[in-house]
């Protein structure tokens, strides 16, 4: 006799593709390449001052607070800037992140999880993102850090395109469900070649 989950998994169907959740992962024990900034950038971490531009250039996803609780928490955003304004930045977590109701990615001691990268748009296609993530990964590996997660949805090309550059490879996907389309169901899991 099918048991319930098997029934529920019958019920369920798969939604757009585009929306399935990748994981990926960059050990960062393997070498890094450094690629230098295309122009002249200075380089720094960011303090709670930063807070209201980064969270201007990410659209206000987030509430400043939680940014602010994020660098309280241990949370870094390594900054580059040019004439003063900040051009780019990435934010990393060592917390366990909650992604979807169904889905906290644990974060194991020597793990950390890039939450976002951002290039202003006149900087794009110039190797910022290339460089800003190498950098943060040199620093990364000085404090102990052994692997870098990240995550996206499958139809992020340009992010996915920019992350296999740096040398992540996709691990997993998960594919969200629906139950009758409606009802939220936990995704299924694909393990990805090691
Ligand atoms: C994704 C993003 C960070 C890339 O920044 P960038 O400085 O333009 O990236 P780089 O110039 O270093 O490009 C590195 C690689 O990424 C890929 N890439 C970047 N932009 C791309 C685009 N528009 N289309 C296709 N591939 C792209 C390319 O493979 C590129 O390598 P190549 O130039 O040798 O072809 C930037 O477009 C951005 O801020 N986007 C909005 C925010 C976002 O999507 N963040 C990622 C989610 S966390």
């Amino acid at each position: 006799m099918a048991s319930l989950r098997e029934i529920f998994d019958g019920l369920s169907k798969a939604r757009d593709p585009s929306v399935d959740w990748m994981e990926l992962v960059r050990d960062l024990e393997a070498p890094i390449a450094l690629r230098l900034p295309p122009c002249a950038f200075s380089m720094r971490w960011a303090e709670k001052a930063d807070l209201l531009a980064i969270d201007a250039m990410q659209g206000f996803v987030k509430e400043i607070e939680a940014l602010e609780t994020g660098l309280e928490r241990g949370d870094r955003c390594l900054l580059l800037e040019r004439h003063g304004a900040i051009c780019a930045f990435a934010w990393v977590t060592f917390r366990d992140v909650r992604l979807s109701l169904w889905h906290t990615l644990r974060l194991p001691p020597g793990f950390a999880y890039l939450v976002y990268i951002h290039v202003e748009p006149e900087y794009r296609r110039r190797g910022v993102a290339t460089c800003l993530l190498g950098c943060l990964m040199l620093s990364l590996r000085e404090s102990g850090c052994r692997r870098l997660v990240s995550g996206m949805y499958g139809d992020w090309e340009s992010s996915i395109r920019l992350h296999v550059k740096c040398g992540f490879r996709i691990c997993r996907r998960y594919t969200e469900r629906r139950i009758l389309r409606f009802f939220p169901y936990p995704p299924k899991v694909t393990e990805l070649e090691e």
